[in-house]
Parts: structure tokens; C-alpha cells; sequence
């Protein structure tokens, strides 16, 4: 059965489209205005000093975590999630330190990261998961000392106590990938208010160059391009628009779901949301993947939530568990959210999943 409800769609139309148009007629690919306009919309919009605009989310962090000298120990990573902030912190020679997540906002808790530190933790890669915001004033209240990257791969937009996220880390991390709010196609951004570390920033993402020829210190090409600059800056102005359409899908899903005993991904107090993903879990009794089965067979592109990373291949031979995290993935799905949807195409979802459920 084909699917008429995708899980995700980009809203891209005629203005990125023009938008990209003028840079490939200006011959001007990169390096260019539009990544530093870009920069300074995203650096705006997240109450930051600097935004430094890279390849990709996983990019972002990778640069964050070499940005701040983080080469060894062990960095607590939630347990729940895309693989990037544990590959990244191995990938540069770190372990990571696997912490279990929040039954109800299935974010990492200060007391449970606060626990998990040793003499031999060197930082904290903190999730705003699904754009629903980590506590993370208590975060850093609870590692004094500890370096702090928040991972906002997919939070641009949402807040906590009236300070956007992406506003938290010593270095926060922005994602453009087409599953999330704000995309560029590929795409991520480092967010932070320290000279020093944003100059490091943008000397790493561009071959190690301070100025054109002036090598400082071997380094990736981590650069985005103008084009993705350009689509950047039309979705910015955008953004509000995109997020209002998208609370109004998940507001409905929340009206339905409790009367028909799904639980769902819970936001903490103080917190507005961008529903970048509708997360919830199947009922007691009711088996996940033949759920989602029946979900995709009335045409709904239900999909698998996310990933324990205690489990996955790249990480198992680390011999950690995380109950929670893997109770979640295992009973988790997601819903369509995305503003192409219309009313009835929120309706005909629900009457779906009573359908899956009957
Ligand atoms: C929490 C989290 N961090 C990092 C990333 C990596 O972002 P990218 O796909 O842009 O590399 C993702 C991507 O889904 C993510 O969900």
C-alpha cells in the first residue's frame, strides 16, 4: 500500500526556489554573503553571540566537541537517540557514557547525568529530543564544571523558561536535515556566545584556515554552501508559521490519544514546543511493529521512534544498558507531522490509528 500521509515533509516552495536561483546565477557558490546573513539569523533568533553554519548536525558537534579540547574520557550521552552524539564523542576518542532518559519527556535528567559522572567524565552532550526542551539550566546546575554541548539537532524554535534552545551549551547544535523544522537539505550550525571557541569554530569547519592561506591547525572541510544559505534564510522567516501549523497537528493528536490509551512524549513545564517529531508509545498488549504495519497499510507513514544506543552494532560492544530508553524504542512511533498536512489529513490519521488499535 502506498503512502498518502508521508511522516515528514519539507515545506520548500517557490521563494527557496528563487532564493537558490539567484545564487547559481551569480556564480558565487560559497563562502559568500548569504552564510554569514544566515549566521546572523540563526545567532538572533537563538539569543546567541555567534552561530558558525557547517555541513550537518553531526558536523556541528563533532566540531563542538574538538572545539573544546575534548580528546579522552568518557561523555554522557541520553541513551535515546540518532547515533550522532555518541559517534562523535568516540569518534574523537572519547567513550561514550550511555545515561538513561526521563520516562516522560525521554530527555536525560540532571540527577540521572549528575550520577552518571565520574573522575573520568570530560563533557555532557545534553538532547533537546524531538525539539521537546531538556531541563538545562538544572543540567548545568548539576555538572559544575563539566563542558556542556546542547544537542538542539532538532529543537530550533522551541523554548524553556522563555530562552530559545540552542541557547544553553557552552556550545549548542543546530541540524538542517530535511526530517527537521528548518531545513537546508544537509545542514547544521554551532551556536555560541565565547569568542575564543567560535574563532576555533570557524577556523575547523574551513580547513584549518584562519585567512585565506593562513593555516593554522590541520583541519575538515565542514563548510555549507550559498545555495543552502539561501533556503536557510527563507525557512528562518518562515519558521514561526512552520511551528504554529505544526503545534496545531500534534494539538490534535494530544486531544485524541489519551482516550485511546497512548502515551506520548511529555513537555516540561515552561517549555513551548517546535513538534519537530510526534512521539508516542503503544499500549500495553499491543504490539509495536504490527501497529505501525497497520498504520502504513491505511496509507500513514507511522514510522520506528528512534534508537536505543546501548544496542546498536556500532555501540553494544560498549556493555551498557538503559532500561527506559530501550522500553521506549522498542513500544515508540511517530506520527506525521508537517505543514503540508491538511485537516483532514489530521483526521483521517486518527481515524486510522483507532482503526490499528480496533
Ligand atoms: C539528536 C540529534 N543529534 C544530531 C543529529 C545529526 O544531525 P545531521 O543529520 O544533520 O547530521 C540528529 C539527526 O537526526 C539528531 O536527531
Amino acid at each position: 500500500m502506498s503512502i498518502r500521509i508521508p511522516i515528514a515533509k519539507p515545506e520548500l516552495g517557490a521563494e527557496e526556489i528563487a532564493a537558490v536561483t539567484r545564487v547559481l546565477e551569480s556564480g558565487m557558490l560559497i563562502s559568500g554573503r548569504l552564510v554569514e546573513e544566515f549566521e546572523r539569523g540563526l545567532a538572533e533568533r537563538c539569543g546567541r553571540r555567534h552561530a558558525i553554519a557547517v555541513a550537518n548536525g553531526t558536523a556541528a558537534l563533532e566540531l563542538a566537541l574538538r572545539a573544546l579540547d575534548i580528546s579522552s574520557g568518557e561523555v554522557l550521552v541520553p541513551a535515546m537517540s540518532w547515533p550522532s552524539p555518541a559517534h562523535v564523542a568516540a569518534w574523537v576518542g572519547a567513550t561514550p557514557r550511555l545515561v538513561d532518559i526521563d520516562r516522560d519527556t525521554w530527555n536525560g535528567e540532571a540527577a540521572g547525568l549528575a550520577a552518571a559522572r565520574t573522575a573520568a567524565t570530560t563533557a555532557v552532550i545534553a538532547i533537546d529530543q524531538f525539539g521537546v526542551p531538556a531541563d538545562q539550566p538544572a543540567i548545568a546546575a548539576a555538572l559544575p564544571g563539566l563542558p556542556i554541548i546542547e544537542d538542539s539537532a532538532c529543537a530550533i524554535g522551541s523554548t524553556l523558561g522563555g530562552r530559545a534552545c540552542g541557547s544553553f551549551g557552552d556550545i549548542s547544535c543546530l541540524s538542517f536535515h530535511p526530517r527537521k523544522v528548518l531545513t537546508t537539505g544537509e545542514g547544521g550550525a554551532c551556536l555560541t556566545d565565547d569568542d575564543q571557541l567560535a574563532e576555533r569554530l570557524r577556523v575547523y569547519r574551513n580547513h584549518g584556515q584562519r585567512a585565506v592561506g593562513d593555516f593554522v591547525e590541520p583541519g575538515p572541510n565542514e563548510r555549507i554552501t550559498e545555495m543552502q544559505a539561501a533556503i536557510g534564510l527563507v525557512q528562518l522567516d518562515r519558521l514561526d508559521g512552520m511551528i504554529a501549523r505544526r503545534r496545531e497537528i500534534a494539538g490534535a493528536y494530544r486531544q485524541v490519544l489519551p482516550g485511546l490509551g497512548i502515551a506520548f512524549q511529555q513537555h516540561p513545564d515552561g517549555a513551548t514546543v517546535n513538534e519537530q517529531t510526534f512521539g508516542a508509545v503503544v499500549p500495553a498488549g499491543v504490539e509495536r511493529d504490527a501497529f505501525v504495519a497497520a498504520m502504513q497499510e491505511q496509507g500513514i507513514g507511522a514510522g520506528i521512534l528512534s534508537y536505543a544506543l546501548t544496542r546498536i552494532g556500532s555501540l553494544v560492544q560498549l556493555g551498557q544498558s538503559a532500561p527506559v530508553a530501550e522500553e521506549i524504542v522498542d513500544r515508540g512511533f511517530a506520527l506525521p507531522v508537517h505543514t503540508a498536512m491538511s485537516d483532514e489529513d489530521v483526521a483521517d490519521v486518527i481515524a486510522a490509528l483507532e482503526r490499528a488499535l480496533a
